[in-house]
């Protein structure tokens, strides 16, 4: 599985394998939700698979991919991520790479419960 940097600008990188889109991750303040609270404490990532590809234990590989590329290209002190509360497949993805759960709040933009989970760099 590698990855292929689409656009510097705005955080959002391809995930491919053998050639072919399998997902994305993305850094930056496009991976917050609106009514959470964040500050420069951490880096936060957010991304998926392709949908046909969820749901066959290839996340944790793709996330951690993502991982080692944030980690080499931004350095940062800690990683964050922001999940729907609902969503418990991503949850243990997550807390599978070490993350923690913080807090969680309700995003302004429908009122749906998120949780905003975090992972310190060595
Ligand atoms: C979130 C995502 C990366 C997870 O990867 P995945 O390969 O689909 O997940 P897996 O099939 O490995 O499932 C992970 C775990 O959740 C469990 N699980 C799956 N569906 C579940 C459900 N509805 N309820 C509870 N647990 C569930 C699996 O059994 C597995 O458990 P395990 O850790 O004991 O093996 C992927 O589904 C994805 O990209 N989804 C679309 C976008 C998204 O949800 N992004 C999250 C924002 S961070």
């Amino acid at each position: 599985m590698g990855r292929l940097p689409t656009d510097s600008r705005n955080g959002y990188v391809a995930l491919v394998d053998k050639g072919e889109l399998i997902g994305y991750r993305v850094f930056g303040p496009d991976g917050r939700v609106p009514g959470g609270e964040y500050d420069e404490s951490a880096l936060d990532t957010g991304g998926g698979l392709r949908p046909e590809l969820t749901g066959r234990g290839l996340g944790k590989q793709a996330i951690a991919t993502g991982l080692e590329y944030g980690a080499a290209h931004f350095r940062p002190t800690a990683f964050r991520v922001t999940v729907a509360s609902f969503n418990i497949r991503a949850q243990r993805v997550v807390q599978g790479l070490g993350f923690v759960p913080n807090r969680t709040f309700n995003a302004t933009t429908d009122g749906r419960s998120f949780v905003i989970m975090t992972r310190r760099q060595p």
